[in-house]
């Protein structure tokens, strides 16, 4: 009978590090206020303590969670004969959410206390009451709060979903769409805040279609709620070894980071620096809730994170790709993720049986991870022109198959990207193999950015870092 064991009590160092910690960053918080308030420091604050509470709850609340049936076994664990608490992600989605409900009022502090006569100038200084008299309310930004409030709709739908799933187990067919759904609000702020839905043309191909721009016109939609539906899933298949789904999204996160940064640092104003940092707003306090996680979920993990967390994770990713409109940009940073989808297609469809869990094999003998393998009994093969692309791909050393004497396949590496990296690599420890994949999403993500960046200028006449102030 599976046991139960977490420990729910911080340790005394545990305590004082987020006390102190939690204490600096409300002092940073308060500070902000002095001026024009700093949202951009106010959310780093807020980030601090949202790490921290999340830190703290995910403790607290396992044993809840475990009571409530939120538990799961670690599979590749010698002794994995204890439950350990699943669906920690809510934890992280909720402290979130919060966070970015108390954030609200930072970016905008300059334009509810003081109004301007514009340009930047301060010579007019007005005060709270007139602006809530309404007589000023023509300059507050409300385009700027609707892309706020409509993220905020957006990762509150997708974490019901999540939470719906962990308790509930929902089908495939039942949940696929609902992404989709929750993205509407995105896509209309999009529609009437930007509503761009062309696509530069490569230089080589203007002189033949005679143009500069492609309108992809309702397509460009289509392919926003199609990528809000990919995201969150792809997290959730490029899973099953301790704390890859959350290493991962914060490679991606901190790669988006990375990205905004770069338009942070181009001469003011740019006309991508408002969204870039309304990307960042976002970004922060998930990378405060996302580290806290993974300290838990990391080999040997004490929680697990469930399905919630890679929902919320892709959604934040898309959230701030489609509002900043860099979606394009997103594509690159999951290339691994796009891998593992288009090489889980086989079993994903049905061509090849899908068994509930695909993650690697632990070798309890060696203490190492294997590729697991779908086994083909000798009267039920797979169909000739299947079987011939199973062996097509083992040629090309994209799978691992076993046959016996008589030339019938006796079993086939489950397709996955994390098998695949065991084909490839050789038996591995979770932890080595978990460290791998994050550095690989992590080169590729760069080298991802470099040719937005960089190659891009072979084939487009400029990279939108380089244009300054066209508005
Ligand atoms: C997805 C994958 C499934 C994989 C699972 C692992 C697809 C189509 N689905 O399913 O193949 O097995 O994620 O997360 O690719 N677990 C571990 N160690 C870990 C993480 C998870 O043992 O490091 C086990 C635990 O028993 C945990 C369970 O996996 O309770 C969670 O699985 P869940 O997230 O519900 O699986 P899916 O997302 O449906
Ligand atoms: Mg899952």
């Amino acid at each position: 009978m599976p046991t139960t064991a977490q420990s729910a009590q911080l340790s005394d160092t545990e305590t004082l590090y987020l006390t102190g910690f939690t204490l600096a960053c409300v002092t940073v918080l308060v500070r902000t206020f002095d001026g024009e308030g700093a949202p951009l420091i106010a959310c780093l604050a807020l980030s601090g303590m949202a790490f921290a509470a999340t830190y703290a709850m995910i403790r607290w609340l396992g044993p809840t969670f475990i009571k409530a049936g939120l538990k799961g076994r670690d599979l590749s664990k010698v002794n994995n004969n204890h439950y350990i608490p699943e669906c920690m992600g809510s934890i992280c989605a909720v402290v979130y959410i919060l966070t970015m409900i108390v954030f609200i009022p930072f970016p905008f502090f300059k334009d509810i206390v003081v109004a301007t006569s514009g340009g930047g100038n301060r010579d007019v200084v007005m005060n709270v009451e007139f602006v809530q008299l309404g007589r000023l309310l023509h300059k507050f930004p409300h385009n700027k709060l609707a892309s706020f409030l409509s993220a905020i709709i957006s990762l509150h739908s997708i974490t019901l979903l999540g939470i719906g799933d962990d308790l509930f187990d929902i089908r495939w067919r039942h949940k696929f769409f609902m992404p989709a759904f929750a993205s509407i609000p995105l896509l209309v702020v999009y529609f009437i805040d930007f509503g761009v839905t062309s696509i530069v043309l490569p230089t080589f191909l203007q002189p033949y279609l005679g143009r500069e721009l492609f309108d992809l016109g309702i397509l460009y939609y289509g392919y926003m709620s199609a990528f809000s539906i990919f995201s969150p899933n792809s997290i959730n298949i490029l899973a099953g070894i301790n704390g890859i789904e959350v290493s991962q999204s914060i490679v991606i996160a901190l790669l988006l980071v990375f990205n905004d940064a770069l338009y942070l640092l181009t001469p003011y104003p740019h006309p991508a620096t408002d969204s870039h940092l309304f990307s960042l707003y976002f970004l922060l306090p998930f990378l405060g809730v996302s580290f806290a996680l993974l300290i838990h979920n990391w080999y040997p993990a004490r929680v697990f994170v469930g399905d919630t967390y890679c929902y919320f994770a892709g959604m934040v990713f898309v959230v701030v790709s489609i509002l900043g409109h860099f979606s394009k940009t997103l594509i690159l940073l999951l290339i691994p993720q796009i891998f593992n989808f288009v090489y889980s297609t086989p079993q994903l469809f049905g061509l090849i049986p899908c068994p509930r869990h695909r993650l690697p094999h632990f070798n309890a003998r060696t203490g190492l991870l294997e590729p697991s393998v779908t086994t083909w009994e000798k009267d039920k093969q797979p169909r000739p022109i299947i079987a011939q692309a199973l062996r097509l791909l083992a040629q090309f050393k994209l799978l691992r198959i076993k046959e016996d004497q008589e030339g019938r396949i006796e079993e086939t590496s489950n397709f996955t990207l994390l098998n695949l990296w065991l084909v490839w690599r050789g038996p591995k420890r979770e932890d080595k193999l978990a460290v791998e994949i994050t550095v690989m999403q992590a080169l590729l993500g760069l080298f991802g950015l470099f040719v937005r960046h960089r190659l891009a200028l072979l084939i487009f006449r400029e990279d939108n870092l380089n244009i300054t102030s066209a508005v």
